[in-house]
C-alpha cells in the first residue's frame, strides 16, 4: 500500500486511536478537532499507547496536530469522521469538507448506528462516501466494517478496504447500509435473548453471562456460527431451528425489562447496578480484565 494522506476529524476517543493505526502503517496523518484541549493531548495519548502496547514510537511523528479544518483537509486523499454521534452535526460536517477536500479524496464516517445514507445524502460526490465502522480501542479490536451506500463506487471500497488491511485491521465489507451494519445486528440479536431470559425468570444476568463465556464464547473468537452449522451439518441445524426458533424472542421494540431499569436509573457501572449491582472495583476489575484479554489476543495474532 502506498504511502497515502489521511486526515482524521475528531481526536477524541476513537479519532486519536484511529490516527495511531494509520501513523502505525507509515501513513503521514493528519488529525483535527474543534476542541483545541482535545487535540493539544492527542500525540500525548498516542504516545502512550504505542508505549503500553510495545509498539514503535516514532509513530507519533507521523500525526501532525491541525486546528484548521480547511488546512487539516486540503492535502488528503483519504479522511475518516470521529466526531460526536449526531447526525444534524456529521451532514453538517461533511458539506463542510467537501468544501476543503480535493474531488478525489474519499470520505468516511466512523458512525456507531447512523445510516451512512444519511450522513452523506447532501454531498455532490456520493460515491467517494461510505462508512467505516471501527471498534474500540481502535488499536486493538481488529474488525472494521467497509459500509456502501447505494452511491459508493467500486473503487472507493476496494482503496479502504485496502487501506484498511494494509494497516493490520481486518475490514468487512457490508454491502448495503443496513441499521447496526453486520457486528452490532449479531450482538444485540444475542443481548435481546438475554435479557429475555432475564425478564421471564430463567435465569438471572450473572448465569446468563456465565453460559456465554463457559460454553460458545469460548469458542466464538475461532469458530464463527456459520463455520459451526457447517461442522455440525445445515440438517442439524435446520432441525435445532425448527424446535427452538419459535420460542426464541422475536419482539420487534427494546424489552419492558430495559426500559424499566433505564426508567429506575438503574444504568449499570455509571449508576452502580443495571443487570447487576457493580462496587468501582469490580468496574474497575473488569474493565481491566477486557483490555488483558484484547492485548493478549492481539499479541497472539501477531505471533500467529
Ligand atoms: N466510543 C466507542 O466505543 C465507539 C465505537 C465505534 C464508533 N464510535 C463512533 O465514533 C464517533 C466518535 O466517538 P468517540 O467515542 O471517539 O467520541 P468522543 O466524544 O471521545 O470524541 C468526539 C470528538 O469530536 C470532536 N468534535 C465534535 N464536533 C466536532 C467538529 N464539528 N469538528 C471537529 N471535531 C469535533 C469533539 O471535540 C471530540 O473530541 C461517534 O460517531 C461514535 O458513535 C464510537
Amino acid at each position: 500500500m502506498q504511502k497515502a494522506k489521511i486526515t482524521v476529524v475528531g481526536a477524541g476517543l476513537m479519532g486519536h486511536g484511529i490516527a495511531q493505526v494509520f501513523a502505525l502503517a507509515g501513513h503521514d496523518v493528519t488529525l483535527t478537532d474543534s476542541f483545541a484541549g482535545t487535540l493539544a493531548t492527542a500525540k500525548d495519548r498516542i504516545l502512550a499507547n504505542l508505549k503500553d502496547l510495545g509498539d514503535d514510537q516514532s509513530a507519533v511523528d507521523r500525526v501532525t496536530l491541525q486546528g484548521d479544518m480547511a488546512l487539516a483537509l486540503r492535502e488528503a486523499d483519504y479522511v475518516v469522521e470521529a466526531v460526536l454521534e449526531d447526525l444534524p452535526l456529521k451532514q453538517a460536517l461533511f458539506a463542510e469538507i467537501e468544501r476543503y477536500v480535493r474531488p478525489d479524496t474519499i470520505l468516511a464516517s466512523n458512525t456507531s448506528v447512523i445510516p451512512i445514507t444519511a450522513i452523506m445524502q447532501g454531498l455532490t460526490r456520493r460515491e467517494r462516501a461510505l462508512g467505516t465502522h471501527w471498534w474500540n480501542p481502535p488499536f486493538l479490536v481488529p474488525l472494521v466494517e467497509v459500509i456502501q451506500t447505494k452511491w459508493t463506487s467500486a473503487a472507493a471500497i476496494d482503496f479502504t478496504m485496502k487501506l484498511h488491511a494494509a494497516a493490520g485491521k481486518k475490514p468487512a465489507h457490508v454491502k448495503k447500509d443496513v441499521p447496526g451494519f453486520i457486528g452490532n445486528r449479531l450482538q444485540h440479536a444475542l443481548w435481546r435473548e438475554a435479557i429475555s431470559l432475564v425478564e421471564h425468570g430463567i435465569c438471572d444476568a450473572e448465569t446468563v453471562d456465565s453460559v456465554i463465556k463457559a460454553a460458545f464464547g469460548r469458542r466464538l473468537a475461532v469458530l464463527g456460527p456459520l463455520e459451526n452449522a457447517d461442522m455440525v451439518g445445515t440438517d442439524l441445524t435446520l432441525a435445532i431451528h425448527q424446535n427452538v426458533l419459535g420460542d426464541i424472542e422475536s419482539r420487534p421494540g427494546p424489552s419492558p425489562y430495559l426500559e424499566k431499569l433505564v426508567a429506575d436509573g438503574k444504568l449499570g457501572f455509571k449508576s452502580g447496578e443495571g443487570f447487576r449491582r457493580w462496587s468501582p472495583e469490580e468496574q474497575a476489575g473488569l474493565r481491566a480484565k477486557v483490555l488483558a484479554h484484547l492485548k493478549t489476543a492481539r499479541a497472539n495474532d501477531e505471533s500467529a
